[in-house]
């Protein structure tokens, strides 16, 4: 299905206001058309009161052959033509003028409904993704193509189609009153006409390539300029404001180019039009001039045509100019619809199951990941048993894979082979919201909103219990800091948290996964912002929040996982050891190396 026929199957819901403003526009149409008929009776009669007084035939209705007298329009007591005229002025623009912004008002009002439901719907798609589509498509490209690929769209829906509708119905008005006068005339007028037409529609589809690349160089521009904006105490600490200022340049420069190729194409059918409509003057004038002389045609008449004529200019020339813009926005909805058919790599079965609850363990079976990019796996034939209750450690050297392999418990990525189950059940066959339902996570790069402190900690969930969640900020050490500042739990704490410090920071999330309250806990170095004082207190509350949970917590002081029921620890996405902290160092293999190290470095012992 074309683009331009599926964009218009979202007005299905508003079908009947469309269908008004359709109605309205095309009264309009008819009024518009009406106007031009009018010049007759202001010529022959108005003008020249001496001249006698017949009725007044305004038009032939073509194909029913049914004349309009303009007397038959009113009532018998009003015979001076001079009112009759006046009347008729007036009504016709009042008339058109309320038709006009009516049918204006509806059907802005459909485009911009239908635009708001096919943003919600990409948000919603959006959402849905999975880890690979955020890491193949740059925030700045997205953002772009979700606001300005849609505001295209929503140009072309509101505004563009309501013009659509006027200048459609106005054209056909104009042309009924044309060829209504005398068709032979109006088949000379139209004589150029496909000379025009056909490189104008050439033109539409070259047009349409250039607005995609318009895209594209916005969405680098904007890849640029969020990354700058983001990055802005990185581009400042090295120095690099001239580097980014030269790709934020070069990107601009793109965009300059592509947009400049636009209006050079997008200019050249009005001049074309206007050269063709002097021709077709000049040569009607002549011919117009020549049938007077002859008595074949009445002055009144070829007035009212060539004013059709003068009229028609607008709509043809508006319409060549719509094209352009309807074309520009189907580019532009092919990228959106392209963006909502992309299948998600992550999806609930049809006939998934809900977990309720978990009772026995978690399997890792004969696990073997690989990240769609990299050239070797990340995991390789990982198995792993975590009994309900158990506090599992994972240990290793950084890059070794334990946040990989954390991230195929909730799902974020699937296995390639082998399959992670939850009491037997393979993790896919669960329905995704109540899988990770029974999982908090605290992931290694915090990730705070832009919002309340309280909304921070009951993340998703609309009016928590407000002492609910203040348990959970003391459970993490979170409750004194949060009481001291400006407005406490209503303070906003900045884009991703930006006004706390690393720790706080850390300890917000804490909270919120304590908040959560979910059976199974992932914890990826969730104390690594934290000093040895702070840490030991947060290892008490993490201590708290574990009793009762499964957790598996990763991180690389030894320290922090010296208590785990079993530590396991990956080497190069393999499992080397697995134990308690005796054996393993009574093992004295990569474990016992690790800790060596850490103690041989550390300048305070850290004891728990
Ligand atoms: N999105 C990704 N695409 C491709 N490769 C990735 C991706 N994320 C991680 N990797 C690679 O996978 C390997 C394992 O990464 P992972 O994040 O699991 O390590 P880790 O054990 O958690 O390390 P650290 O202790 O430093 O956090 C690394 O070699 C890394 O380069
Ligand atoms: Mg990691």
């Amino acid at each position: 299905m074309s683009a331009g026929l599926r964009l218009a199957g979202y007005t299905r819901r508003y079908a009947g206001l469309l269908l008004l403003s359709v109605v309205l526009m095309a009264i309009m149409g008819a009024m518009t058309a009406a106007r031009t008929l009018l010049i007759k009776p202001v010529i022959s009669r108005v003008l020249q009161p001496s001249m006698d007084a017949t009725p007044e035939p305004i038009f032939t209705i073509p194909l029913i052959n049914h004349t309009i007298y303009l007397e038959n329009l009113f009532p018998a007591s009003i015979h001076n033509i001079f009112t009759l005229v006046a009347i008729s002025i007036l009504v016709i623009f009042l008339v058109r003028g309320a038709c006009d912004y009516l049918g204006d008002y509806l059907t802005n009002y459909v485009g911009f409904r239908v635009v708001t439901d096919l943003r919600n719907q990409v948000f919603a798609k959006l959402l849905r993704h999975g880890a690979d589509f955020f890491e193949s498509n740059s925030t700045g490209r997205l953002m772009s193509s979700v606001m300005s690929d849609i505001e295209r769209i929503q140009t072309a829906c509101s505004d563009m189609f309501a013009d659509l509708l006027r200048q459609t119905f106005s054209l056909i008005g104009l042309m009924i009153v044309v060829f209504g006068t005398d068709w032979r005339l109006a088949l000379f007028a139209f004589l150029l006409l496909p000379f025009i037409m056909i490189p104008t529609a050439k033109l539409g589809s070259r047009i349409r390539r250039t607005a995609r690349r318009t895209q594209d160089a916005t969405g680098e521009l904007n890849e640029v300029l969020q990354e700058a904006i983001s990055g802005h105490q990185v581009v400042k600490a090295f120095g690099a404001e001239q580097y980014e200022a030269g790709r934020f340049r070069a990107a601009a420069d793109r965009l300059l180019h592509v947009n400049m190729r636009k209006v050079l194409l997008q200019g050249i059918p009005s001049p074309f039009i206007e050269l063709a409509g002097a021709f077709t003057f000049v040569w009607l004038l002549w011919y117009g001039r020549t049938e007077i002389q002859r008595g074949q045609l009445k002055a009144g008449d070829f007035m009212s045509f060539l004013l059709a004529l003068l009229f028609l200019y607008e709509p043809f020339k508006r319409l060549t100019n719509l094209h352009n813009i309807f074309q520009q926005a189907i580019g532009a909805s092919e990228k959106v619809f392209g963006y909502l058919d992309q299948p998600e790599e992550i999806t609930s079965d049809p006939g998934a199951k809900t977990l309720k609850g978990f009772r026995d363990a978690i399997a890792y079976d004969g696990v073997s990941f690989q990240y769609p990019t990299a050239e070797s796996k990340q995991l390789d034939d990982v198995t792993l048993r975590i009994g309900a209750g158990e506090i599992v450690a994972l240990v290793g050297p950084s890059g070794a894979g334990k946040s990989t392999f954390a991230s195929l418990l909730p799902r974020f990525r699937d296995p390639v082979a082998g399959a992670v189950k939850i009491d037997g059940v393979d993790v896919r066959e669960i329905s995704l919201a109540s899988l990770r339902e029974n999982i908090s996570l605290v992931a290694q790069e915090t990730f705070l909103f832009n919002d309340t402190v309280a909304a921070n900690i009951a993340y998703g969930q609309a009016g928590a219990d407000k002492t609910r969640l203040i348990e959970a900020a003391k459970a993490a050490l979170a409750h004194d800091f949060i009481e001291q500042m400006p407005q406490g739990y209503e303070t906003i704490i900045g884009e991703r948290g930006l006004k706390l410090s690393g720790g706080q920071r850390q300890r917000l999330a804490i909270a919120r996964a304590i908040f959560r309250n979910s059976p199974i806990l992932i914890l990826d170095e969730a104390t690594s912002h934290l000093d040895n004082e702070s840490e030991m207190l947060v290892q008490k509350a993490l201590a708290n929040l574990m009793t009762g949970r499964t957790v598996i917590v990763i991180a690389h002081r030894i320290s922090t996982v010296r208590r785990a029921d079993k530590i396991v620890v990956l080497d190069k996405g393999r499992i080397a050891e697995i134990g308690t902290h005796d054996e393993l160092m009574a093992l004295g293999g990569t474990y016992h190396r690790l800790h060596e190290l850490q103690f041989a470095v550390a300048d305070t012992p850290l004891d728990l």
